[in-house]
Formats: structure tokens, sequence, C-alpha cells
């Protein structure tokens, strides 16, 4: 079991997302490139991009929902300051190479989780009056 995959989770479903597949499109991706397939393995790549950008927004969503109408999300900006600056460091990975650009985004995925993200799960369970089965509520 991966790193990713053995990640605490916060209850909150939208915010624990869907980490197995996830998981599972950086063993695809760093599995092609052990073999020289890098066609295969940068389109795996692209997935793994495509599931941050909505993770993301899904993320940003229910923050902002949290922060003006609930209750004062106190990462709000930390939170959004973490999201964008990934971008600016991904860009500097990928410069390096896709195997690189994979193995920062997991450990950058990895120290966000629990830095960041449990934490806003476990937040929106506290302010939310019928705590996980509502949870949903702050998403989409
Ligand atoms: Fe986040």
């Amino acid at each position: 079991m991966s790193k990713i995959e053995q990640l605490p989770v916060s209850g909150c479903h939208p915010v624990d997302g869907d980490r197995l597949r996830f998981a599972c499109y950086i063993k695809e991706f760093k599995a092609l490139h052990a073999v020289g397939d890098t066609k295969n393995a940068e389109k795996f790549l692209a997935e793994i991009i495509d599931y941050i950008v909505d993770a993301f927004s899904d993320q940003e969503r229910m923050m902002t929902r949290i922060h003006d109408e609930r209750s004062n999300y106190l990462e709000f900006g930390n939170h959004l300051r973490e999201h964008a600056n990934f971008f600016v460091s991904l860009r500097e990975a990928r410069s390096l190479g896709n195997l690189e650009a994979v193995e920062f985004i997991e450990r950058w995925f990895i120290n966000h989780t629990i830095n960041f993200d449990i934490d806003l799960g476990r937040f929106i369970k506290t302010v939310s009056p019928h705590n996980q089965a509502s949870c949903g509520q702050f998403y989409k």
C-alpha cells in the first residue's frame, strides 16, 4: 500500500476525495516510466494533474462557502496560497522531467493532506450541523 493510500482521512468525503484513484495514477505512471513507455506515462501525468485541479476547485468552493456563510475558516488564506504555490512549484519540477514532476506531486500531496486537507475536512464536519452525513452539502 502506498503512502497516499495510508493517509488518514477526515471523514468528509469531498475533502478526502478519491485518493485510491490518485494513488493508482501515480503507480501507473511509475510503472510505465520504468519500462520507458513515456507516451503512456505522460497520459497518467495528465490524469494526475487533472485530479489535482479538480480537487483544488472542489476544496476552494467548500472553503469559500464555510468562510463566508457558516463560520470563519482561519486557514482560508493560507490554504488558498498553498494551492496557488503548488502550480508554481510544479512548473519548476516539470522542467526537470516527468518523473521528477510526479515525485514532487506525490510528496506535495502527502504533506498538503496532512497539514491542510485533513483539518479542512474535520473543520467542515464541526460546522456542519448534521456532521458527516451532511458534509456533502458544501460540495458543489
Ligand atoms: Fe487543499
